[in-house]
């Protein structure tokens, strides 16, 4: 399997001088092509620091982010804007839909920025609409369907172009349970049909539990990590919770 992201010594360190804040400590992680990745800790830990670098959002201090080979840190203005729009999807909390725009629209919009639109793209979006329940609302604006439904379209949005990589910050934060089990559903197949590979940043242990494989962060360090394997996600939660609790989070950021 191929490597889909090779990140080492990652540091991050905020502020002059006099001040300095060192968010993130030396990291490394890896990658393959097809899994799906998740990274817990608790709030302030570092794991939207540590997103945003490897999307192409922020840049470290120090060390090296090689995303399918290519080494990202140094890529300038447009060569990034390119290499973000070609191997990229994005799933942010606050869905991120343009409201002027219809469902149908918001999907295609990483093809329409590449110019890629052509007699397959119909298809491709209705697809994968159906396959996240989404096919019914296609020609909605987005003040007219659900926080559960924007969050499907944002995903649906992220894996059009067919990305290398699908990086998602906390996207059930702002969802009822229902509609989280959903999306997470959605993410799951996603990898499994598509082989999509996915990188998802959460506090909470029951969005942690559908992926393959949870890396822990405390203080700006990764410290551990669980592997599903066989198991099934009762007893991965479970795994995960005691973790959790053991890094010394609250009662919030456990549940
Ligand atoms: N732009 C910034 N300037 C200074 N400190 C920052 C900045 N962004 C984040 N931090 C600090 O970095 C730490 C990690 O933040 P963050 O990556 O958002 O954590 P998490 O996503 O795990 O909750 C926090 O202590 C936060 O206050
Ligand atoms: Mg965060």
């Amino acid at each position: 399997m191929d490597i889909v992201v090779q990140a080492t010594g990652i540091q991050k360190v905020y502020g002059t001088k006099k001040n300095l804040v060192s968010v993130l400590e030396g990291i490394d992680i890896s990658i393959h092509e097809g899994e799906f990745v998740g990274i817990m800790g608790p709030s302030g830990a570092g794991k939207t620091t540590l997103l945003n670098i490897l999307a192409t959002i922020d840049k470290p201090t120090l060390g090296s982010v090689r995303i399918s080979g290519t080494e990202i840190t140094t890529l300038r203005d447009e060569p990034l804007s390119e290499f973000r729009r070609t191997n990229l999807g994005f799933v942010f909390q606050d869905y991120n839909l343009l409201d002027s725009l219809t469902i149908r629209e918001n999907i295609l919009l990483p093809l329409t920025f590449s110019n890629k639109v052509d007699f397959t793209t119909d298809l491709k979006v209705e697809e994968i609409a159906g396959k996240l329940g989404i096919q019914s609302i296609l020609d909605r604006y987005p003040y007219e369907t659900s926080g559960g439904q924007k969050q499907r379209t944002a995903a649906a949005r992220a894996i059009i172009h067919n990305p290398k990589l699908v990086l998602a910050d906390e996207p059930t934060g702002a969802l009822d349970s229902k509609s989280s089990m959903d999306l997470l559903s959605a993410f799951q197949l996603m990898n499994q049909e598509y082989a999509t590979t996915i990188l998802l940043v959460t506090h909470d242990a029951f969005a942690a539990s559908y992926c393959d494989r949870v890396l822990f962060m405390k203080d700006g360090r990764l410290f551990t990590e669980i592997v599903k394997g066989d198991k099934d996600r009762k007893w991965f939660f479970d795994q995960l919770v005691t973790t959790l609790s053991s890094l010394g989070g609250g009662r919030y950021d456990i549940i």
